[in-house]
């Protein structure tokens, strides 16, 4: 009996990215791994895709990697170098990959994938970056969503933002995306920044990690130091981890606290562009949302579990 979820990961890599396919790949026994698909945001299309490329031979993945949406749906590009470093990795250089591309469409190849797999089975997608290609392939194939099961995404939040005091980046770069995805019908769990904000690694841990002289270590370490020795996080004691909280609400769901909400985008060009809407007011809605939020999180376990999962996998695969 198979107990492991499929997952397919659609991402922008990005720091945060990477170490959250380390947390997925050290986690076989919950994760099956299907497929990573790239979308622009913390780098451009063709950095992302090759970040994503050289990441998954670098955790010992056999999975293909799919090229997806160079611009958001409406918006205009903007990247996030300033946090993430002109490769999107902190400039941490991973070794170059063999496997070529499986595709360059990552629409049509999420869509063949999902439609093929064995029957009975369904998916759980975890975005980690703009929407852009889920909304694309639920606009193009309505017909997977039966085969989803679940969407746990990195984006919005119920309260604040860091693109603007509203936005959160994900969203802020494409809100008709998440718009059309928040209003799928599918289950949801958003890992936006209240919880997420409260998820990262300390400075003296990433100092030990890129001490180490196991490869995956060494580069998570350093990784996190570029984030902390950057703009966003040069007055914390701690960089946010955002993209690993979807893997770690799956395997960890007791360290997080959620509320069942409603959650509409704001599509305006206005101040609040990107503004998740979570509708807090119980006696407003009768169906059940579909939407769980996470609202806080244990950050001691949330390191420990995280730091725990690069060092599992760095001895796995020096074996
Ligand atoms: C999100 O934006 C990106 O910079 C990170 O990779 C993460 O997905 C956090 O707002
Ligand atoms: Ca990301």
């Amino acid at each position: 009996m198979e107990n492991r979820r499929n997952i397919i990961m659609d991402g922008d890599p990005g720091i945060d990215d990477a170490v959250a396919l380390a947390l997925a790949a050290a986690h076989p026994e919950a994760f099956k791994l299907l497929a990573f698909t790239t979308v622009t945001g913390n780098q451009t299309i063709e950095k992302v895709t090759e970040n994503a490329r050289r990441l998954v031979e670098f955790y010992g993945l056999d999975i293909p990697v799919a090229k997806g949406s160079v611009i958001p749906i409406l918006r205009k590009i903007e990247t996030a170098s300033d946090i993430h470093g002109s490769n999107g990795m902190g400039n941490v250089v991973i070794p170059e990959a063999v496997r070529p591309l499986a595709s360059d469409n990552a629409v049509l190849f999420l869509y063949e994938m999902i439609r093929d797999l064995p029957e009975g089975e369904k998916v759980t997608l975890v975005p980690t970056g703009p929407l852009t290609n889920i909304a694309l392939l639920f606009r193009v194939f309505p017909e997977v969503k039966e085969r989803v099961e679940e969407i746990v995404l990195m984006g919005g939040a119920a309260f604040g933002g860091n693109v603007t005091s509203t936005g959160e980046f994900n969203i802020y770069e494409d809100p008709e995306a998440a718009a059309i995805v928040f209003e799928s019908g599918l289950p949801i769990v958003m890992c936006g920044l209240d919880a997420t904000n409260l998820c990262g690694i300390d400075r003296e841990t990433a100092g030990r990690l890129a001490g180490e002289k196991g490869s995956i270590c060494k580069a998570v370490g350093e990784m996190v130091q570029f984030y902390l020795n950057g703009p966003a996080y040069s007055d914390k004691p701690y960089a946010s981890i955002h993209d690993a909280v979807t893997y770690m609400y799956l395997l960890h769901p007791e360290i997080f606290q959620t509320r069942k909400m409603p959650v509409s985008v704001d599509c305006s060009e206005g101040m609040n562009r990107g503004m998740t809407v979570c509708d807090t007011r119980k006696w407003s809605y009768q169906e059940e949302p579909t939407t769980t939020v996470l609202l806080d999180a244990d950050s001691e376990k949330f390191q420990e579990y995280l730091v725990d999962a690069v060092y599992e996998l760095d001895r796995r695969l020096a074996k």
